[in-house]
């Protein structure tokens, strides 16, 4: 098993990240934090709260971690995500368990994963950065220790895939989802981000999952239909309603990408349905062989720093955007994948839905 620290701002991907973080059968999960991002703090926090208590989880205690970003002022995903980080989902429960109160959030990550053997234990970042690059540059000895830290984050673009976010008339090419750039993990907290690409013990143990990849993984009709009566149930979905009562875990997963499908095709025109970002910074901490990183390439992240928080877009300017350069062979750097075998992470997204069930 490979013990596993989720930082998370639920968030209706990272709903999902949490999904499989407590329930894929590969995880020993040391924790769960929240960051500020997708919605203020005390929201994603209650949000993870009431999704682990939903998944069965009410004994994972949620950390608490940064309100806002090192140097900047906090910013919400309200469009994507709504106001409450989860809007549009009914069927989450109130959650029992409070958060904890008894440690420094810092420092218990740090605790849990310097307890892990060196080289096994992973990081895994579905949110803002800003815990993350707090933890590093805290804790010096902490990068030598982990095994990986596996980032949804990023957005790559030209010469790399093709640019997942299509055409702006702004911008040409456009491959951020938040600027034409910049996409919104990076965006929000730039500084801390920068901390985490330019730290020399953990460039090379970094795998990123940008928007490049999770564009390719869309919560699709046929997905959904699964989501809802299982990988066993027929395929025509008139009969699976006649046939099937879905579960209450099941339900919730499927509202949670209903809602999500509906602010992509809204905000983005992606109408085949959402790209499911963070639980792929899950599966490739636990299943890096599903993922192709084309025989081993490596790269190096720039984070751009330069620039405000702003709606102007020559004020923005590329703040955010993460500069990659493919590395020569045998020099370290970060993994990117740049695809993954659908089939395998849905396997397991289905898994892990079949464990909550009977949690
Ligand atoms: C990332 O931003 C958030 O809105 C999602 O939860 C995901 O982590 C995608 O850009
Ligand atoms: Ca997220």
């Amino acid at each position: 098993k490979v013990p596993l620290w989720l930082d998370c701002d639920p968030g209706h991907d990272d709903a999902y990240a949490l999904l499989l973080a407590c329930h894929d059968p590969r995880v020993e999960l040391l924790g769960v934090s929240t960051v500020h991002g997708n919605a203020p703090l005390d929201q994603t926090t209650l949000n993870a709260r009431a999704t682990l208590e939903a998944i069965g989880k009410r004994d994972v205690k949620v950390y608490i971690g940064a309100h806002k970003p090192i140097k900047r002022v906090a910013v919400s995903a309200v469009d994507i995500h709504g106001e409450s980080g989860l809007d549009g989902v009914t069927l989450l429960p109130e959650p029992v368990q409070p958060p904890a109160t008894d440690a420094d959030t810092l420092e218990a990550i740090y605790k849990a994963l310097i307890a892990t053997p060196p080289n096994t234990a992973w990081l895994v970042s579905t949110g803002t950065l800003t815990n993350i690059g707090l933890l590093f540059q805290k804790y010096d000895d902490l990068a030598g220790h982990i095994k990986g830290l596996s980032i949804m984050g990023g957005a790559v673009g030209g010469g790399f895939t093709d640019a997942p976010m299509g055409k702006t008339k702004l911008e040409g090419v456009r491959f951020g989802n938040w600027t034409p750039y910049a996409e919104f993990n990076i965006y929000v907290d730039p500084e801390a981000s920068h901390i985490v690409f330019s730290h020399p013990v953990l460039r090379s143990k970094t795998t990123l999952i940008p928007l490049d990849l999770t564009h390719q993984v869309l919560g699709t009709k046929d997905v959904q239909h699964t989501l809802l009566y299982g990988s066993d149930a027929p395929l025509d979905p008139a009969a699976a309603d006649t046939s099937h009562t879905p579960s209450r875990v099941r339900a919730l997963f499927k509202q949670i990408m209903v809602y999500f499908a509906s602010t992509y095709a809204e905000v983005f025109s992606i109408t085949e349905g959402p790209p499911l970002h963070d639980p792929l910074a899950v599966s490739a901490a636990i299943y890096p062989e599903i993922f192709d990183d084309k025989d081993g390439e490596r790269f190096q992240v720039d984070i751009v720093t330069e620039g405000i928080h702003s709606e102007n877009a020559e004020e923005v300017g590329e703040l955010g955007r993460t500069k990659v350069t493919k590395l020569p062979p045998g020099e370290g750097g970060c993994r990117i994948p740049r695809g993954v075998d659908l089939a395998k992470f849905w396997a397991s997204i289905e898994s892990s839905l079949k464990k909550a069930d009977e949690a």
